[in-house]
């Protein structure tokens, strides 16, 4: 009998917003796939390097899931429309590494929609269940393991 895939997803969620919707959806006793999401707190997307994407990869993530204010709700005013800029450019990098665009989302989740956090959380895993696990060519472990 063969184990099904469980992928690992990082989540980077904005302090005001996306973390509230999961704050939300455990209060509300919904079950939030805490063994298979991997949470970072973020004061404001705005805040979030395309780097820490790249190297959430690096270090092992099957998905990287971003989520902060809706539009015209970020608390540092426009933190979320600097990240949908950096977000075209991330798609780009990711598919120059070979990297499927699905492994990767930004949606926006606010305090009070952890119903949203948890479809999005949930068909996010789905998605990278489906995809399998990532193999990246390039990395440190790959590079021990070809000498
Ligand atoms: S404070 Fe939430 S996206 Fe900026």
């Amino acid at each position: 009998m063969s184990e099904q895939f469980q992928p690992k997803v990082v989540a980077f969620l904005c302090n005001w917003c996306s973390y509230s919707g999961a704050d939300a959806a455990g209060r509300a006793q919904r079950k939030v796939p805490a063994e298979l999401v991997r949470i970072v707190r973020v004061m404001c997307t705005g805040r979030i390097d395309p780097q820490f994407v790249l190297e959430a990869f690096r270090q092992g993530a099957d998905g990287v899931l971003i989520l902060g204010c809706h539009p015209g709700d970020c608390h540092y005013k426009e933190g979320n429309y600097k990240m949908l800029k950096r977000h075209a450019i991330l798609e780009q990098v990711l598919s120059d590494f070979g990297i499927e665009k699905q492994r990767y989302c930004l949606d926006w989740v606010s305090a009070s929609e952890g119903e949203k956090f948890i479809r999005v959380a949930g068909e996010m895993i789905e998605t990278v269940r489906a995809l399998g696990p990532l193999r990246l060519p390039h990395t440190a472990e790959s590079k021990e393991t070809a000498v």
